[in-house]
């Protein structure tokens, strides 16, 4: 699973839709791409949503899906809020919850973003969970038990089978850092065990990692085994690197019979 995770940039959807179509031969496994909500019903993202839903032919989709990058919780008298319900009612696939920039620049806290994983759990929408660690906090070494804190959110839930997690440690988004492949590995073991192990129907998720990923290191850490895809933000915003990397994902799929 390959995500585009364009967060406020401005982006010519136009150009993107084109250089993406012209580096990536339609694959089957899911890609999404999350847009502002804003950009969801611009004409060239949702031809390109409508091309890859169409079910003539098999071999000319691009399987690609349409996600948020935030949903409230709640609809109502909540102004300037888009709700979980909006996005379900308008068929939208997925949506991401708790990326670190929302946690820092929103002060959205474990309380806010359980009532909204719960709230994403209950849809139709495929929820991704973003967790991750600090430097300072990797640099002490207690990247597990900061983990396992933010993961507490789904305690106790009975998880949807499409229940992702992206791990995303902070000091490794739009840096150019990135921890050892074997390193990610390890980390997106312990999060299967302990998501298998807190929820109420012992699922093991997908867990996908962000965080400086390009189309220059992409194959390193899509070849490790726990590795279910990535989180591409900086890299996403030109169509042809993300082709790229959506390409690189197709190589390491077709020679796997897990993913
Ligand atoms: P990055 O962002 O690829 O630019 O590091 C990833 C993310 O924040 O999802």
């Amino acid at each position: 699973m390959i995500i585009a995770n364009f967060k406020s940039n401005i982006v010519d959807y136009q150009i993107w839709v084109r250089d993406f179509m012209n580096s990536c031969p339609p694959v089957e496994f899911y890609v999404g791409m999350a847009p502002p909500f804003i950009y969801f019903f611009d004409n060239y993202v949702s031809r390109l949503e409508f091309w890859s839903n169409r079910d003539e032919s098999d071999h000319d989709m691009w399987n690609m899906h349409i996600g948020a990058q935030d949903a409230d919780h709640s609809s109502g008298s909540r102004t300037g809020a888009i709700s979980v319900g909006m996005l379900e009612q308008h068929a939208i696939a997925f949506v991401i919850i708790g990326h670190s920039e929302r946690r820092e620049f929103f002060h959205e806290d474990n309380d806010l973003i359980r009532k909204k994983i719960h709230a994403v759990n209950g849809s139709k929408l495929r929820p991704i969970l973003c967790i991750g660690e600090t430097k300072e906090e990797n640099k002490e070494g207690i990247t597990k038990d900061v983990l396992k804190n933010q993961l507490e959110v789904i305690d106790g839930l009975e998880l949807g089978k499409n229940f992702t997690i992206a791990y995303e440690p902070v000091w490794a988004i739009g840096s150019g850092l990135t921890p050892e492949p074997k390193d990610i590995n390890d980390i997106h073991k312990y999060i299967k065990d302990v998501v298998q192990s807190i929820s109420a129907n012992n699922l093991v998720p997908d867990v996908i990692y962000g965080g400086s990923v390009t189309n220059k290191n992409a194959k390193s850490f899509f070849i490790e085994e726990f590795v279910d895809g990535a989180l591409v933000g900086g890299a996403s915003l030109d169509g042809s690197t993300f082709g790229e990397i959506v390409n690189i994902w197709e190589l390491i799929y077709n020679t796997s019979e897990t993913r």
